[in-house]
């Protein structure tokens, strides 16, 4: 078991420098299995997610090694299975990007059903109507096992805004015949991403980024090397830490047009942030105001961002409230942070925040992947020590979290019980 402890109450000042962004990753790794060559992929981050789907891949007989601690070389030539071992798949959620791929390439894939933190039901209806539009036949009992003779380009309307439907229909479309649209899609950073990676190999897409994504497919991908963009969310969870110890970070490697929906919240907050070419400066200003925030998709505020701004909220001046729009459930770590003082009412999906002076330090736990950072941010924050336990989830999608929160300064360390 390892834990996270850390003792609160130092500004956090310097330098840190943002990792490839894990949502990207984790859907460009397993696009490579549609690829008829090598794809040196670079810029990937050494997180717990990554090696997870490079195991899977591994395991379905592809060749991937890491050429430096950042720079993957992937060759699914030798691919020879269409599944993959429940165990592996069930560690992650994104491992659902195998049946895209799968379909995409083999046209056939078997894959259990994915895991991931728990945010109540997370069904993944929208992705199964997309391949059913490409002609495949799907069916899902515990393993979804989906296969088609042939793909064929089609029409498809999401119901809801999803990022792992429109970058599944992405995969399984970019080699069918003809012509795909894929309309109401979500347009994360890390959707025009993957179709920038696609793109990049030989596929034919346009419209990412926007609301319609039309795919040409095209009959083979080449190989090729591609540099993943920076971590959307690290980037926030630092910039976040930064104004809630009151100290002056440069969040560099970070694409700020991305990080609009956060800085604008942390101005209004009251810290000071600075846009730079590729950083943003974040400086605390010692007032944290309080503030209503309402999670929405890309380029609202992101869900993944919410646990981060409610810990800093929790030590706000006055009552915020914060909405949570895309999942069900995503207050689990309210209870953690109420053990540190932090005197918040959830209510369905709004959390009503009344600031408190201070957070103190106690022992918690990492409910998922940004309560955990939440967590870490509140223990910054906090006066005396705080235990993080349940780390596991944190290392799911942050490199080395800690490292670079004691490179700015912070009393931080994990500890191996
Ligand atoms: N939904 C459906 N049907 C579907 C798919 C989604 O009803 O077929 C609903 C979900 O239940 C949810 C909403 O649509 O209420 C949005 O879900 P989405 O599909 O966009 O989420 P996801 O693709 O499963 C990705 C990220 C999450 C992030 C969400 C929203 C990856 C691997 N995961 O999940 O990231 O919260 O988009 O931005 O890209 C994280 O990194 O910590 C994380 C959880």
């Amino acid at each position: 078991m390892e834990k996270i402890v850390v003792c609160g109450g130092r500004e956090l000042h310097g330098e840190v420098t943002i990792s490839g962004a894990k949502n990207a990753a984790v859907a460009i790794i397993p696009a490579a299995i549609l690829v008829d060559g090598v794809c040196v992929i670079e810029n990937v981050p050494n997180i717990r997610d990554v090696h997870v789907i490079v195991g899977i891949m591994e395991h379905m007989g592809a060749k991937i090694e890491f050429l430096d601690k950042y720079t993957l070389r992937v060759d699914c030539s030798s691919m020879d299975k269409q599944t993959a071992p429940q165990e592996m798949v069930r560690k992650m959620r994104a491992s659902y990007y195998l049946i895209g791929s799968l379909l995409g390439r083999f046209h056939k894939a078997e894959i259990a059903m994915p895991g991931g933190c728990n945010f109540g039901s997370r069904p993944i209806d929208q992705h199964i109507k997309g391949f059913r539009a490409l002609g495949a036949e799907v069916a899902c009992e515990g393993m979804v096992r989906a296969s088609a003779d042939e793909l064929v380009g089609t029409s498809v309307y999401l119901d809801i805004v999803s990022v792992g439907a429109t970058i599944n229909i992405m995969l399984a479309a970019v080699l069918a015949k003809g012509n795909t649209t894929i309309e109401n899609v979500a347009k994360e950073p890390h959707i025009v991403d993957l179709a920038n990676f696609l793109n990049a190999m030989g596929a034919d897409i346009k419209g990412a980024g926007t609301d319609v994504i039309r795919i040409r497919g095209v009959e083979k991908l080449r190989g090729g090397t591609y540099s993943i963009i920076p971590d959307q969310i690290e980037a926030g969870t630092f910039m976040i830490a930064a104004a809630a110890t009151g100290g002056d970070v440069l969040v560099k490697n970070v694409i700020p047009k991305h990080m609009e929906s956060v800085s604008a919240k942390l101005i209004e907050i009251g810290a000071e942030v600075t846009e730079l070419d590729d950083a943003i400066r974040v400086k605390g200003t010692g007032v944290i105001k309080k503030a209503n925030v309402k999670t929405l998709p890309y380029p609202g505020f992101p869900t993944d961002m919410q646990p981060q701004i409610v810990a800093l909220l929790s030590v706000a001046e006055g009552t915020s409230i914060v909405t949570e729009s895309v999942w069900d459930s995503r207050f689990q770590y309210v209870d953690e942070l109420r053990r540190m003082g932090a005197d918040i009412r959830v209510d369905g999906k709004t959390a009503v925040i009344n600031g408190v002076r201070n957070l103190e330090g106690a022992s918690v736990s990492a409910t998922d992947l940004r309560g955990g950072a939440g967590m870490v941010i509140a223990g910054l924050m906090a006066k005396g020590s705080t235990e993080i336990r349940e780390i596991q989830h944190i290392d799911r999608g942050y490199e080395k979290m800690e490292e670079k929160f004691k490179e700015l300064g912070a009393d931080i360390h994990r500890v191996f019980e």
